[in-house]
């Protein structure tokens, strides 16, 4: 794994799989290139000279929007399939033990500090991502830092920043976020809540950040467990927030209470692909220092509609932990668990092997609860048999379509959390500020009450397979 954000576009250089370009305006360019790009499973992109902007003030996007650069990012081997990859991920969670971070006096993202009057968040080339986007946002691939301020907890979580002016930033947390709720308890007490936010940090604490980890478990200490080696960070001196030591931009700041302070924040091209939530009065955060590199590399990962995905390709961030969450529970026979959809959240696939009448339903149930966080996630958990790749869609569209009754074989269940970004809730809903969704679980698998008579499978057999491919290996090529 590497050790901060511009080592891996350094690798990138070094392999070819990233494309400079010079000369790309901030407002619709860069988000039209990156568009473009991410929907050829092209390589990432740097953009240098910026149109109005420095040498050297970047912004490197889709560095993770396939799956070898995700490989690459995590340290997997080229050779293994998605599933193997989840499999593999959801075993480190299963062995956890927490390394804390560990402070340093100094580190790269001090060598540039400005505070008071000096700070300027526009001197990056935050760019406008999509046409109909309400501002310049500078945090798509950010990292938000906050402290729980009853046990000193440290939070990281991955919401979408815009810039208001030099000094103020407007950012969007779902209702249920942990940032969300932690931030409330400054609030009811009249307080601003102390932040920092990352524009550009190692991708292992990205990930983490926009992974929905159980309430109390620290990101910072599992990029620690993952890495093997504990994440170095500097006490911030305004905030005393951790600042990861290698990021690229960073800003210390306190967001007041909303009754005292909101600015209207988006609309902004979101990962369902739509701008559903519109532009509201969002809280903000008054910056009060800003610290950069040198030629400071600003992360971007804005969404981008499908069958680009704008998070990552092979859904370790989901799949993996609905995985654990359901062995966890004591649920025999699990094969496989692949999540599906944009955002690689809506839909989740279970595969089984059926022990008892009921397990494919149970295992339904358990995971449309399990799997959630956000507008419209896990709306859809389809159960499989164990012959069936849980990662591989035209598989699982073939149970779907051959062994699931549309009368029987299906189930809505109501008044799940969903959020304001959700195309789907209606204008009665949305201005009752009732964001919740129906979820949908689908059992495609063979009944298990006649499994044993259901219609036998029309394929070769393994030996017949692995007979023919030794005699004829030049036409398998
Ligand atoms: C690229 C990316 C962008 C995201 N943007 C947002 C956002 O703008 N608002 C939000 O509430 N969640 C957003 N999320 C989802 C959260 O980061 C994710 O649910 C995470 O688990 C939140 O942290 P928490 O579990 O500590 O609450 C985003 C995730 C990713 C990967």
């Amino acid at each position: 794994m590497f050790n901060d954000f511009r080592s891996f576009i350094d690798e990138l250089i070094k392999i070819g799989d990233i494309v400079k370009t010079t000369g790309a305006d901030w407002n619709l360019e860069i988000g039209a290139v990156t568009e473009l790009m991410a929907l050829r499973r092209g390589p990432a992109l740097l953009f240098d000279e910026v149109k109005g902007y420095p040498k050297g003030y970047r912004i490197a996007s889709n560095v993770i929007m396939t799956p070898s650069r995700q490989k690459l990012a995590f340290g997997f081997p080229e050779g293994l399939s998605d599933l193997e990859i989840v499999r593999q991920w959801r075993g480190k969670f299963n062995q956890y033990r927490p390394l804390p971070p560990i402070e340093v006096k100094t580190g790269p993202i001090m060598e540039n500090k400005s505070t008071g009057e000096a700070i300027d968040i526009l001197k990056f080339p935050a760019p406008k991502w999509h046409h109909r986007d309400g501002g310049r946002y500078i945090g798509t691939g950010v990292v938000n830092i906050v402290r729980d301020p009853d046990d000193g907890w440290v939070n990281c979580g991955t919401y979408r920043v815009m810039v208001h002016n030099e000094k103020t930033l407007a950012y969007y947390v779902s209702p249920g976020k942990h940032a969300n709720i932690i931030r409330q308890k400054y609030w009811a007490k009249g307080e601003s809540c102390p932040v920092v936010m990352c524009f550009g940090q190692d991708l292992i604490l990205f990930a983490m950040s926009g992974m929905g980890l159980p309430w109390h478990m620290a990101e910072m200490e599992v990029v620690g467990y993952l890495k093997n080696k504990p994440l170095e960070v500097i006490k911030g001196e305004i905030t005393g927030l951790p600042i990861p030591a290698t990021a690229e931009i960073a800003v210390e700041g306190f967001a007041p209470p909303p009754s005292v302070s909101c600015k209207p924040e988006g609309p902004f091209g979101e990962w369902t692909g739509y701008y559903a939530s519109g532009a509201r009065e969002e809280p903000i955060v008054d910056i009060k220092a800003l610290y950069y590199r040198d030629d400071p590399i600003m992360h971007g990962h804005p969404p981008v509609p499908p069958p680009a995905n704008s998070w990552w390709p092979i859904p370790i961030q989901t799949a993996s932990l609905l995985w654990n969450r359901l062995e966890i529970v004591g649920i025999p026979g699990i094969q496989g668990v692949y999540t599906h959809g944009p955002g690689t959240r809506i839909v989740s696939v279970i595969s089984i092997k059926q022990m008892y009448l009921g397990h494919a339903n149970q295992v339904g149930a358990l995971a449309i609860s399990l799997l959630s966080g956000g507008s419209c996630t896990g709306r859809y958990a389809i159960v499989v048999d164990e012959d069936i790749d849980a990662s591989n869609w035209d598989e699982v569209m073939w149970a779907m379509t051959t062994r699931c009754d549309p009368e029987n074989s299906i189930q809505i269940v109501r008044g799940f959390l969903s959020s304001p970004l959700d195309p789907m809730l209606s204008p009665d809903k949305r201005e009752a500020g009732d964001f919740t969704t129906a979820k949908v679980i689908i059992n495609a698998c063979r009944p298990y009450h006649w499994m044993k008579s259901f219609p036998p499978v029309n394929k070769a057999t393994d030996e017949l397979k692995k007979r023919v491919l030794e005699k004829w290996p030049h036409i398998f090529k």
